[in-house]
């Protein structure tokens, strides 16, 4: 039988990082000693107290019937008091709080539960893909906004269109950035959330790297008095506490929102494993032991990485947080061409920027989530590239 699959489905391409992975398997098999410096998977491990508490936990037979879907009160209560520890902000663990199965989950079905069809969401240029997955799934219309270096990698609100404007019921952001590693200010968040009463559009901001940042502590959204009423901020332990296995993130802010987009998970997922959620719940209650040494090893990977970088002629702004530096090559090229070079000369992969969207074209985005042995190594092949042969 010849099955036909669904027209949503033939429109989506193959998510960007499963082809890198995919890429970098290839080339393996070829024998070559690739290093990649392709996706964000940090290679530190988890923490062990975190991973002994999982151990015990696993062990307690009551962790091994259904989870809840919104999670269980424990983890929701430890990540309602790292909040108030954190930005100074009180959740309700019941209405505010929603755990999600690592947070790209929370991201793809967010527009579902705001989004008709015909509706716009504005998506940022370049983005984290799983951004336009639920916006295409519902029907709803995306509009590309441009990232672009010369305002800091953050959105220019005035210069967007009306007309699309007008119809548009959601924005994600995420700060720090991937993959440009900009960060954002409160005084942003300010004008983002006066943009967004003035408009009725729900933001959406994602905090994936809020703990890798290299300079002041990333502010919340949320610490905008009245940011509440129109927006949610999603977590993740994967790049906070290394844990991107574990598969768990959170979503927080408006109780609508948040309780809306629980009552679709409810028909969707279980929730995750208590055990793990009981992982994360102790990660977050000793946050300020973990988190510090993870932070520093990023930062003193970011600033060995950019040295290099900058003595082997590329160009760029060094990342105010995130584990990825945006970067222009020493030449100008086209990003895929930067790739192929970089691969074929270097046997170093690294994510091309136009695949993160149009304003991404002419950036290579390296990934410090490779052990510093193999960074190392990396430098030194970058270091050694005559990038006049792709002239
Ligand atoms: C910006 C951004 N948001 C969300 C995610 C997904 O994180 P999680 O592992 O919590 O699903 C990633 C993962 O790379 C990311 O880069």
């Amino acid at each position: 039988m010849n099955i036909e699959l669904s027209e949503k489905l033939k429109s989506f391409k193959p998510f960007l990082f499963e082809e890198l992975y995919r890429k970098e398997r290839a080339e393996r098999a070829k024998g070559k000693d690739i290093i990649s410096l392709a996706v964000g998977d940090p290679d530190l491990p988890t923490a062990g107290p975190i991973v002994d508490c999982a151990v015990r936990e696993v062990r307690k037979g009551a962790n091994h019937r259904y989870p809840n879907t919104k999670g269980n009160e424990n983890l929701r209560g430890e990540i309602s008091a790292w909040h108030k520890r954190r930005h100074g902000l009180s959740f309700h663990p019941g209405e505010e709080v929603s755990i999600l199965i690592g947070s790209k989950e929370g991201i793809a079905h967010l527009p579902f539960v705001v989004m008709n069809p015909g509706d716009y969401c504005l998506i940022p240029d370049p983005t984290y893909p799983t951004y336009r997955t639920g916006v295409v799934l519902s029907g709803g219309r995306i509009h590309d906004v441009p990232l672009e270096e010369k305002n800091g990698f953050l959105p220019d609100l005035g210069k967007l269109p009306r007309k699309v404007v007008e119809k548009t019921k959601l924005f994600f952001l995420n700060y720090p950035n991937n993959p440009t590693g900009a960060d954002a200010t409160l005084d942003f968040y300010k004008d983002l959330v006066k943009w967004a009463k003035k408009n009725g559009v729900v933001i959406a901001q994602d905090a994936a790297y809020c703990d890798i940042y290299f300079g002041k502590p990333a502010p919340s959204l949320l610490q905008v008095p009245g940011a509440r009423d129109v927006a949610v901020e999603f977590y993740s332990s994967s790049k906070t506490y290394c844990m991107a296995g574990w598969r768990i993130g959170w979503v927080v802010g408006n109780s609508k929102l948040v309780c809306a987009l629980n009552k679709l998970k409810e028909n969707i997922d279980s929730g995750p494993f208590n055990a793990i959620q009981n992982a994360v719940a102790f990660g977050l209650k000793h946050h300020e032991k973990i988190v510090p040494p993870i932070r520093a090893h990023f930062k003193a990977r970011a600033d060995r990485f950019c040295s290099a970088l900058e003595a082997a002629g590329w160009r760029f702004k060094r990342p105010g947080g995130s584990c990825f530096v945006w970067a222009r090559p020493p030449v100008d090229c086209t990003s895929i061409d930067a790739v192929y070079f970089m691969l074929e000369k270097a046997a170093i992969l690294t994510a091309p920027g136009s695949g993160f969207g149009k304003y991404g074209e002419g950036f290579v985005r390296f990934s410090l989530t490779e052990p510093d042995a193999k960074l190392a190594q990396a430098v030194r092949r970058l270091k050694a590239l005559d990038w006049s042969a792709l002239k």
